[in-house]
């Protein structure tokens, strides 16, 4: 997608049936929900975390947290398997050192969409964001430096992982409507986990 920038097709593939079992178990403890924006619109996107820290939002603004807003319990620790993937899709696209704290679990519902944005809550920019995809496809956009810069059209299948970060680290992003075409295995639902670097 960019110098600094690729979708691993199918990375994820033999993580899926640790995958999906370890999502079961954090939304035991932290379900989704959808959260409200700074501006007071509600997300379409529902969301929870895993790991030392969790990216939330609410009237006050964006920032990570060392435990759920919900429960003020810590965010459920995160799972040998995806720590594992998340190094691992990061040193495939050359970034050898990540080492996430924060992983946000994103749900996406047929109509879901995700506005374009920057991810600038983190410390530190020389860590990449890696973005695993499962069950229904999805349109992402890729843009550039400006909001209103051209955004590149990029599906992503179950399976796909997009690691983005060096110069392309602030690049503009985000998700069209979410079309039901049921996945054979997820159904009408597409989960995401996006693995940063926050502190
Ligand atoms: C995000 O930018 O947080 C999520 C991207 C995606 O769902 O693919
Ligand atoms: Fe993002």
């Amino acid at each position: 997608m960019g110098p600094a920038a690729f979708v691993l097709r199918g990375f994820a593939l033999p993580y899926v049936d640790e995958l999906l079992p370890a999502i079961a178990g954090i939304e035991e403890v932290a379900p989704f929900r959808n959260m409200v924006t700074p501006g007071g619109f509600t997300m379409s996107v529902a969301l929870t975390n895993c790991g030392a820290l969790g990216w939330t939002t609410d009237r006050r603004g964006y920032r990570y947290t060392n435990v759920d807003p919900d429960s003020q319990q810590p965010w459920p620790e995160m799972p040998v398997a995806f720590d594992r993937l998340a190094r691992e899709a990061a040193a495939a696209a050359g970034f050898p050192d990540f080492e996430p704290d924060a992983c946000l679990v994103n749900r996406y519902l047929p109509g879901s969409r995700l506005s374009l944005h920057q991810d600038k809550n983190e410390l530190d920019y020389n860590a990449p964001i890696v973005s695993v995809s499962l069950g229904m496809t999805a349109t992402f956009l890729f843009g550039g430096q400006e909001r209103t810069d051209k955004t590149a059209k990029v599906m992503l299948y179950h399976g796909d992982v997009a690691v983005w970060g060096g110069e392309d680290r602030l690049r503009y992003h985000g998700v069209m409507p979410l079309k039901d075409a049921p996945h054979p295995r997820l159904g009408s639902k597409r989960i995401n986990f996006t693995f940063r670097k926050a502190a």
